[in-house]
């Protein structure tokens, strides 16, 4: 609860996503209410039957509904996790065609309830589709921001944690760029508690180190395939990830969060969306943070703006 109010978050799509992160939203006691909207209107029904059995267990109580886009008009947040996932084989940018009709419908019914609030993305092309709610919306572009990579970030924290054996939280490194094939990690800022990376390699000095790392980068960019083809889809993770920025809006923390945000100048591109880090608030993304690249991560981060922009420019020539 912000002041007197009550936080209200509404998600749309109770798919594995959906129902991933309303499953974390109860269990930490992010919001007090929670409303369920798919096209599938039983199966958000029966989501919210099960996830208010639940609520007991939980450490504060949320109400849990399904509802109607009409009640996005009080909502402090809407959640978009509607749309098709991939299957195995397909990119991230495959489903564009099919997600981006989609969003243009949804994004139409939650404004014209007289939504004012944020809208926080997550279904892929997760960086096109952040673009196409911004635009359809035309809510300030604060207000509207992506998963991005903070996905891929977590990834990563969790694999270089596990091969360096320290605890994860303490390793502060980021993927930026497309939430996809492009993406790339920023290793010449990354530290682990407070000593650089590069300064922990040297003192360590095992040759293996730089490879092994390397390899780590490969097996975070290509996480989501690797689950897809044993397990068919990822769920669980970006449902704790978007558990997680919601958090950082609604408690208003100014955490620092690889989502996907608007440049405007940034890194030398503009007009599109695409994961850096940013500053997260009750006003959604406060300000773009343009951290030091060298050449090499650059190169990556044009390559990635690139390729988004080509797809946007497809959407909107
Ligand atoms: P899913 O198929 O389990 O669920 C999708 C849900 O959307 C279904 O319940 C369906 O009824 C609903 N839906 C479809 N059209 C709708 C409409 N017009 N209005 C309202 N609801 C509608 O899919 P899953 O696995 O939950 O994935 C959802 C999306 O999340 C996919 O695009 C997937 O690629 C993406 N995703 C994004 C991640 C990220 O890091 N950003 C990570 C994992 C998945
Ligand atoms: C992920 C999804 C598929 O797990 O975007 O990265």
């Amino acid at each position: 609860m912000v002041g007197n109010k009550i936080n209200r978050v509404v998600l749309v799509g109770t798919g594995a996503v959906g129902c991933s992160y309303a499953y974390a939203m109860i269990n930490q006691g992010i919001a007090e209410e929670l409303v369920l909207v798919d096209v599938n209107a039983a199966k958000a029904e029966g989501e919210a039957m099960d996830l208010n059995h639940g609520v007991p267990f939980a450490p504060s109580p949320t109400k849990v509904w399904s509802g109607s886009y009409k009640e996005c008009k009080n909502a402090d947040l809407v959640v978009i996790t509607a749309g098709l996932p991939q299957k195995p084989g397909e990119t991230r940018l495959d489903l564009v065609d099919k997600n981006a009709n989609i969003f243009k419908t949804i994004v139409r019914e939650i404004m014209d309830s007289g939504f004012d609030g944020i809208f926080l993305i997550a279904s892929n092309p997760v960086d096109i589709l952040t673009y196409v709610t911004w635009k359809e919306s035309g809510l300030p572009k604060e207000r509207v921001l992506g998963s991005g990579t903070t996905l891929d970030t977590a990834r990563l924290r969790y694999m270089v944690g596990e091969y360096l054996e320290v605890d994860t939280r303490n390793v502060h490194a980021a993927i930026i760029g497309e939430h996809g094939d492009t993406e790339f990690a920023v290793w010449s800022q990354a530290s682990i508690g407070i000593e650089t990376l590069d300064k922990v390699i040297e003192r360590r000095n095992n040759p293996e180190d730089r490879a092994k790392l390397d390899e780590i980068f490969v097996n975070v960019r290509d996480a989501a395939y690797h689950v897809i083809e044993r397990k068919g889809a990822t769920y669980y993770a970006i449902g704790m990830a978007l558990a997680r920025v919601t958090k950082a809006i609604l408690g208003n923390e100014n955490s620092i969060l690889t989502v996907s945000s608007l440049l405007e100048g940034q890194y030398g591109h503009e007009d599109m969306y695409i994961g850096v880090p940013a500053v997260v608030n009750r006003g959604g993304v406060r300000e773009v943070i343009e951290i030091d690249l060298n050449e090499e991560e650059k190169a990556k981060f044009d390559h990635s703006a690139k390729v988004l922009k080509e797809f946007i420019n497809k959407i909107y020539s």
